[in-house]
């Protein structure tokens, strides 16, 4: 089969660089862009000491190099959500299993995702956040997929458009594997079909 195998960096596991088709976004420009983004929070928030707020897991890396790139004092917490089913989550309801252990009320909040789709199921958790009265919450969001939002979302912080692909790598899972690559690819159709 004709793909880019050879924009696959080879210090990816073998069995991941056979399953992926292509690269869409290589480390360099991941790396360039967060550096981008997180200049762009640290000038915002000077002196405000924000809480970055990430949903594990898929944000795991992205939240990791954004926090380092946003050299200014600040908190970080997590939360955990469970869909309670496929439908439920079309209709973005979604269950916490584990919530903020630091207190946002009154804080400045800067909520981190890793990309949003049809935006329910960060619709949903903006609103429950917004009951927790912060000072201020705005979004940064590595990857938006704008041809699939269902609800109005406009992220303050925004890293790449990405066309409606289902993309792995960086964070993103494709039933739990290809979290640890360092870019971001699209799968082989005939993986998926396979597994
Ligand atoms: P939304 O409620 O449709 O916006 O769902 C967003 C969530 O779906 C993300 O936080 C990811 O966990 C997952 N997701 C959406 N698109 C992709 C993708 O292309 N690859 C992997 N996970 C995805
Ligand atoms: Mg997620």
């Amino acid at each position: 089969m004709s793909t880019s195998r050879k924009d696959i960096p080879e210090t990816a596991p073998e069995a991941y660089r056979q399953a992926i088709a292509r690269v869409i976004i290589d480390e360099a420009t991941l790396q360039a862009r967060i550096s981008e983004m997180g200049e762009a929070i640290a000038r915002d928030y000077e002196g405000k000491n924000p809480v970055f707020v990430g949903v594990l897991k898929g944000v795991l890396f992205f939240l990791a190099d954004l926090l380092q790139a946003t050299s200014i004092p600040l908190a970080v917490d997590f939360m955990s959500i469970s869909s309670y089913s496929p439908s439920s989550r079309e209709q973005g309801y979604v269950r916490i299993t584990k919530d903020l252990d630091i207190c946002i009320e009154g804080r400045h909040v800067v909520f981190v995702e890793d990309i949003i789709d049809t935006g329910l199921t960060l619709g949903y958790l903006l609103k429950l956040l917004r009951t927790r009265n912060p000072a201020s919450l705005e979004v940064a969001v590595l990857f938006d997929k704008p041809s699939r939002r269902l609800i109005d979302i406009h992220p303050r912080y925004l890293g790449f458009h990405l066309p409606d692909l289902f993309v792995v790598g960086y964070g993103l899972d494709y039933r739990e594997q290809f979290r640890n690559l360092p870019f971001v690819g699209v799968l082989r159709p005939d993986f998926l079909k396979l597994s």
